[in-house]
């Protein structure tokens, strides 16, 4: 696929729109970037609503990078536009929509890690009318919507002390998400590690671990890379949650990040790159939170400073992620 030209398919972003939303225009001037160094043609195309088809002169014959995404409260959307990719036969980079729609599904998610043997937070559904979770999931507790991503719906001070809080908590998520199930967890104390995976000549490679060091925040505040963390620039939880890359002291902790990582993006079909976060528990033992694929290509997110750290440029990422992609199943 590599003499190909590459067209980057992104959503249309709506002047109004959120900053979790915006972002992927940094990631679109990033991989246009990339493309142009590796010396490819490369055209830009603004999808609305999805809708790939309507672009389906400019994509035949083309390899596409994927950059489309799902806004809050859409979150199937962009399993969907990469599902017309598919049935379009045009090839794209990253994961199926199969997988992306797994990834997306956090409970989902969580029942095949867990099948797998892999560890994960305690949690499960949680039914606002009937609460019976609560019984075998120790508090703390964190209720986040199972669909949705970038700490939506984690805004504020997400971490439950009472049930009474929870519930709280889940009835406003459950009316400003229809229609969507929620997750509840154990919020879990300890460290929190991202490991970035990008494909390489031998297959997946992890990249180097990156930890978030939550710096002196105040006893009452939980610490978490919320909302607020990711997205609201100058505030006390962006400035206080630093990416840092762990050494030699954390050898065997960081061996075990990866290979859990790897399992988990094995288990859930991901291509191409993907990132796995991570808490550890009160014993000090990593549980998987989520399994990222497509994530952020933004060169402030966590991927592309692990690459950096690796001393793989931007360029090489973005080469490593066409060269990983293929022909749709459905592709003549
Ligand atoms: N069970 C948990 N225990 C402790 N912290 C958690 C837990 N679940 C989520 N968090 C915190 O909330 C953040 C966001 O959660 P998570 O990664 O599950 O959601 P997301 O919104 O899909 O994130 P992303 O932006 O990575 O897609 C985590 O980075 C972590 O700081
Ligand atoms: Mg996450």
């Amino acid at each position: 696929l590599s003499l190909r030209r590459v067209v980057i398919a992104h959503p249309v972003v709506a002047e109004d729109a959120d900053a979790s939303t915006a972002d992927v225009l940094d990631q679109v001037r990033l991989v246009e970037a990339g493309v142009a160094q590796l010396g490819h043609a490369c055209d830009i195309v603004a999808v609305s609503g999805g809708r790939v088809w309507e672009h389906a002169a400019r994509l035949a014959g083309a390899l596409v990078f994927n950059l489309l995404e799902a806004p809050p409260g859409r979150p199937q959307f962009h399993a969907w536009a990469t599902g017309a990719l598919e049935l379009l036969g045009v090839p794209f980079t990253g994961s199926s929509a199969a997988a992306l729609w797994l990834t997306t599904d956090k409970l989902a998610t969580r029942a095949l890690l867990r099948e797998g043997g892999l560890p994960i937070a305690e949690g499960g559904r949680l039914d606002v009318r009937r609460p019976s979770v609560l019984e075998r999931v120790p508090a703390p507790w964190l209720v986040k919507p199972a669909w949705e991503d970038a700490s939506v719906g984690l805004e504020g001070k997400p971490v439950c002390d009472t049930e009474a809080d929870v519930l709280a908590r889940a009835r406003a998520l459950a009316l400003r998400f229809p229609a969507q199930p929620l997750l509840v967890e154990h919020f879990l104390p300890g460290r929190e590690f991202n490991v970035s995976l990008l494909a390489g000549r031998e297959g997946v490679e992890a990249l180097p671990v990156a930890e978030i060091a939550f710096v002196d925040f105040p006893a009452d505040m939980p610490a978490l890379v919320g909302y607020e963390a990711k997205w609201t620039s100058g505030s006390f939880e962006e400035t206080h949650t630093v990416r840092r890359f762990p050494g030699a002291e954390d050898a065997a902790l960081l061996a075990r990040l990866r290979t859990l990582a790897l399992a988990a993006s094995e288990l859930c079909g991901v291509a191409g790159y993907a990132r796995v976060d991570f808490r550890l528990d009160e014993d000090g033992a990593p549980r998987i939170l989520e399994v990222n694929s497509n994530p952020c290509l933004a060169p402030d997110a966590g991927f592309i400073a692990a690459a950096t750290q690796a001393g793989v440029s931007q360029a090489e990422v973005v080469r490593r992620i066409l060269a990983a992609a293929h022909e749709p199943p459905g592709a003549r």
